[in-house]
């Protein structure tokens, strides 16, 4: 027992060491050719024994593995790490470091208050940041997007959406789950909802994208809306508020699919998604009852639930 403690007190330093990997690229940078301990150290000026250690652990851990002249070859887990790997997952690797780093290292700040601990040190919410940190917006959407594409590949297959003629993917990102709906029902107009500095790097040009702020107005365009992974975000309050202009925007009998990860569907515990979400945003995973009440709330008649994965449930309300 004493053991088992001893290793998870550094369990992070895992993390820590592919994090370093990607932010210096070595993955892209073997798989490139810098596929040795002296091409990398001549190549970037980098100090030879740290990185022996840092490629260590990565052969110990299969990220990479040593051919008999001492080259270095990426294994699976290497390959995905690699930044120009559009099916990898490099950004999502990125995206638990820095600010979600500080902000879970105060998470007693938020066990105390209920207060996020994102907006004790950076004194705003989490959103309003990235907002102003235009490089750091576009990490989290390739992460978002990283995490969507992968997430999302079965939504298309389980929900028949050739009963709608439009459908909104409302706080969409840049657009993973509409872009895989569109594949599949190509003559569905697909739109995209979510605040320009968003929309403006989104290419796939079969979806129709609309900038503007869902704490605001959401438009008027289509008889289906997609709500993914939004509302977890946020508190009852504010989530209420984006139901609401869901609703607005919904014509009488139209669908509300929303999908989140909900704690009573799944094996999982979601306790420590939900401690992320405190830290980060103030909110917490609910159950789907507890979104069955938001939704309920303003105006949505629950038909049924369908389950997406091994994490995400579909919750699908008429107006
Ligand atoms: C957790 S991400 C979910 C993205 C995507 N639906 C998914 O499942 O991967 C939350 C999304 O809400 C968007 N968002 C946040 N505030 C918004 C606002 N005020 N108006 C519109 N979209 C907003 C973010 O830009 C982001 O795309």
């Amino acid at each position: 027992m004493k053991n088992e403690l001893k290793s998870m007190f550094t369990e992070y330093w895992k993390y820590l060491a592919v994090n370093a990997a990607c932010e210096l690229e070595i993955f892209d940078k073997i798989f490139n050719g810098q596929n040795s301990s002296e091409k990398l150290v001549k190549s970037n000026n980098w100090d030879s024994r740290t990185l022996m250690n840092l490629i260590g652990f990565l052969i110990n851990e299969s990220y990479l593995n040593v051919l008999e002249n001492n080259d270095y070859v990426l294994l699976e887990k290497g390959n995905l790490l690699r930044k120009d790997n559009p099916e990898g997952l490099y950004y999502a690797c990125l995206n638990w470091s820095g600010e979600h780093l500080n902000a879970w290292q105060n998470l007693k700040y938020s066990i105390e208050t209920g207060k996020s601990t994102f907006e004790q040190i950076y004194q705003k919410p989490y959103f309003n940041y990235l907002d102003e940190h235009p490089e750091k917006l576009i990490n989290y959407h390739k992460a978002m997007f990283e995490y969507a594409i992968d997430d999302y590949k079965e939504l298309p297959n389980i929900i028949d959406f050739s009963v709608h003629n439009s459908i909104m993917d409302v706080g969409g990102g840049y657009g993973a789950a509409i872009s895989l709906i569109k594949k599949k029902y190509p003559n569905i107009s697909c739109l995209l909802f979510d605040i320009d500095k968003v929309i403006e790097h989104v290419t796939n040009e079969s979806i129709e994208t609309v900038g503007g702020d869902f704490f605001i107005e959401i438009p008027y365009n289509a008889d289906a809306i997609i709500l993914s992974r939004v509302l977890h975000d946020w508190d009852d309050g504010k989530a209420n508020l984006i139901l609401q202009n869901c609703f607005n925007a919904l014509p009488q009998n139209g669908t509300l699919y929303v999908i989140e990860n909900c704690t009573d569907k799944i094996q999982t515990n979601l306790s420590l998604l939900s401690l992320n979400m405190a830290v980060m945003c103030q909110s917490y995973e609910r159950s789907s009852m507890e979104y069955k009440k938001l939704c309920e709330a303003q105006g949505g008649a629950f038909q049924e639930s369908k389950q997406l994965n091994g994490l995400q449930t579909i919750l699908i309300f008429k107006k």
